[in-house]
């Protein structure tokens, strides 16, 4: 009885502390994982030194009111121990469009059997929701994302469902974005025989099926350990918070980020017509430039960087869930990034993903030794110097300026600057120090 009673103020006392100084359950859960034994308990005693150092008369604390509301939040933070010590993770992987994202999408796609990995189910949200102007009401489509997200992160596609057109039939779909983008949406498990005559947009192209059944698929999900959903549509990281305090989840968000005058470039090259008075401009045409396409890459360079803010100031929230990584070190060290990805998010990194990242980048190809893996990537990543005008370059950094900053991409000062292959544009930078 009294240990008992013991045990309980003592808890007590250290919840009061660590309400004063709210770093401590992180600082004690990131040394959980960094010796990645989540399973451990977290032991009364691990709570009593600390506390006796910062309140030696704790004994003399009565029960009140407040030692229930205490009582409800350390067992909600108990509940939300057992999730992690299930181990079972949720990725996020944001992004925006042009930045790697499907390639990234790709290290968690192809982990194998332990994981649940979705391309893009937004696509079918935004659809949906995009009015007669072209746009969408930001505040309708964010809290429509965030609850289509937590359910399929939790296995649950009826959301999607009544987002998905033409609307499913007993669960059945013909119309799911990119099915076979996701490998476990074409698994043996998910694969419905096949029926002849039936067109289906999105087919599986490793194994014949039949049109998605997505009670299978989510019956699939279910036996998952790990989910990942990489998204282009979530505009603003904050928006997601309700997932990360979800007990049922453990959420890990990666935000991926790329220089804002690469992803420029790459648009002009894909949407060519769109940006032809661009162009023009930058030859010394006088039509000037179309301030509606000024107006959303400010409006995108701006959300990227309040997402990144948001994450690199560490809110409790988001106290080991977040990680920002650039397309940039990826494409250079993608090894050793995509490590990183999977040490953060808490899975092993299988050997499926290393041959897979060995098979499809430059690392595999380059054996004799001759050109240095890095310098050669670097050239690649930097391609885009090459593309785009100079004074495009500088609409960008006018407009995107603060976001360049934040990511360390360097700002150039003329044309031969941005043309010298000598001088990288991408400054070293560590984020995420824990
Ligand atoms: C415990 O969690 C539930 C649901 O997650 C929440 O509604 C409740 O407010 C939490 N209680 C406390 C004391 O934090
Ligand atoms: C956008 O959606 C929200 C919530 O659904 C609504 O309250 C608001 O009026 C809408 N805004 C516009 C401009 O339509
Ligand atoms: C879809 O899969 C579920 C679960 O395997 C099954 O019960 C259901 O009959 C399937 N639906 C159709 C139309 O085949
Ligand atoms: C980079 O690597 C590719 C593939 O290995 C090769 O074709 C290309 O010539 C290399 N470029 C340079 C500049 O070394």
């Amino acid at each position: 009885m009294r240990i008992k009673y013991t045990i309980s103020i003592v808890f007590f006392v250290a919840l009061v502390i660590i309400e004063k100084e709210n770093n401590i359950i992180s600082r004690v859960s990131d040394k959980l994982a960094l010796k990645q034994t989540p399973q451990t308990p977290l032991q009364p005693s691990s709570f009593s030194h600390i506390l006796l150092k910062h309140n030696p008369s704790f004994a003399s604390l009565k029960k009140d009111s407040a030692f229930t509301l205490m009582k409800r939040r350390l067992e909600n933070y108990s509940e939300h121990q057992e999730v992690m010590t299930r181990g079972r993770k949720h990725i996020l992987l944001l992004a925006t469009t042009r930045t790697g994202s499907s390639f990234v999408g790709e290290f968690f796609n192809q982990q194998g059997d332990n994981m649940f990995y979705l391309f893009e189910p937004l696509w079918h949200v935004e659809k949906m929701l995009t009015l007669d102007t072209g746009g969408t009401n930001a505040t309708a489509s964010a809290k429509a994302y965030r609850d289509v997200l937590q359910q399929l992160l939790l296995c649950d596609f009826s959301l999607l469902e009544s987002f998905i057109d033409p609307l499913p039939v007993d669960h059945i779909t013909t119309a799911l974005f990119r099915r076979e983008s996701s490998s476990s949406l074409c698994e043996e498990s998910v694969c419905s025989p096949f029926v002849k005559g039936v067109f289906e947009r999105y087919h599986c192209r490793t194994r014949r099926c039949g049109p998605l059944n997505l009670t299978m698929a989510s019956q699939s999900c279910l036996q998952k350990e790990h989910k990942a959903i990489k998204s282009v549509r979530v505009r603003q990281l904050e928006t997601l918070r309700p997932l990360a305090e979800d007990p049922r989840l453990d959420v890990k968000f990666i935000q991926l980020v790329r220089d804002p005058r690469a992803v420029l470039a790459s648009r002009m090259v894909a949407f060519a017509a769109k940006y032809k008075n661009w162009k023009e401009w930058a030859a010394g045409g006088d039509i000037p430039i179309d301030d509606d396409e000024v107006r959303k890459l400010k409006g995108n360079c701006d959300n990227i960087k309040m997402s990144a803010e948001i994450g690199l100031r560490r809110p409790q929230w988001l106290r080991g869930r977040y990680m920002l990584v650039r397309y940039e070190d990826i494409a250079r060290f993608p090894m050793r990034k995509a490590s990183e990805m999977y040490r953060f998010a808490g899975i092993p990194f299988t050997p499926q993903v290393k041959s897979w990242i060995l098979k499809n980048t430059q690392a595999s190809k380059d054996t004799s030794g001759v050109y240095s893996t890095q310098k050669n990537s670097s050239e690649q990543v930097e391609k885009w110097r090459f593309s785009i005008p100079f004074k495009i370059a500088q609409v960008v950094q006018k407009v995107c300026g603060p976001t360049l900053k934040l990511f360390g991409y360097k700002f150039v000062s003329s044309e031969e600057m941005l043309t010298d292959k000598s001088v990288s544009l991408i400054e070293d930078k560590v984020f995420n120090v824990l």
